[in-house]
């Protein structure tokens, strides 16, 4: 099969958690499959690029949740493959899995999301196969070396083991929702502590800055 990876970060350039997760998703992704990486940022894709979407078998798209929707820039991509598709008589049996991945601990908060990017493959007429939303998301970096399936990483483990079943046998499933598995309150000490107050001062904000614009 032919797999599309589009990755929808606005951070390329740089780590980012849907780069993260669209290689678990390849760990998994049995090796005789063709993949193909796209990145879509400020850029919009060129039209070589869309046509050649049009010739895969499976598009997956990662992409982190802005204000509980796909980022902006993703959006217009989808509107560019949406004209694409009404104005070309092409083969439309394209499935289409997403990967999202939030702020928040609760990966429920992708639902919405999750159904804007059916609604799209409803109006562009490809075939919705399934998503997975991922919360804490931030965390992904501190534990991409665990291995797969186990630890904070067993969710994901077996979310992507059921998607992937269903990728290779064309199929739809439910929408799944994860978090980490990794204890609530550790994970907000830690998201505060760790990281925010640290990228925080990291650029010239203070903890009494933050409580001010509060
Ligand atoms: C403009 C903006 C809006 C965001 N909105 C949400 C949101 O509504 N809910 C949430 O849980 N996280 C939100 N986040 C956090 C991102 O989804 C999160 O940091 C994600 O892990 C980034 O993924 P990436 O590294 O793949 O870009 C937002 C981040 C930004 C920059």
């Amino acid at each position: 099969m032919n797999v599309a990876l589009i990755n929808g970060s606005s951070k390329l350039g740089q780590e980012n958690n849907s780069k993260i997760l669209l290689n678990f998703f390849e760990q998994k992704l049995i090796p005789h499959n063709t993949i193909f990486n796209y990145a879509v940022n400020k850029n919009p894709l060129n039209e070589e690029q869309i046509r050649e979407l049009f010739t895969m078998d499976v598009i997956v798209i990662a992409f982190p949740l802005y204000c509980d929707a796909p980022p902006s820039h993703l959006v217009k991509m989808m509107i560019q493959i949406e004209d694409y598709s009404k104005n070309n008589t092409i083969s439309k049996n394209l499935h289409v899995y997403i990967i999202a991945n939030n702020g928040f601990y609760e990966g429920k908060q992708n639902e919405i999301a999750l159904e804007i990017m059916k609604n799209w493959c409803d109006r562009a007429g490809f075939i919705y196969g399934q998503g997975i939303g991922h919360g804490a998301g931030e965390m992904l970096p501190y534990i991409k070396n665990v291995p797969l399936g186990h630890g904070p990483l067993k969710n994901l483990g077996k979310a992507l083991d059921e998607i992937i079943k269903n990728i290779n046998n064309k199929q739809r499933g439910e929408n799944i929702f994860i978090s980490p598995n990794f204890p609530y309150m550790l994970w907000r000490f830690m998201a505060t502590n760790v990281f925010w107050n640290r990228r925080a001062k990291k650029n010239g904000i203070s903890k009494k800055d933050i409580m001010r614009k509060l």
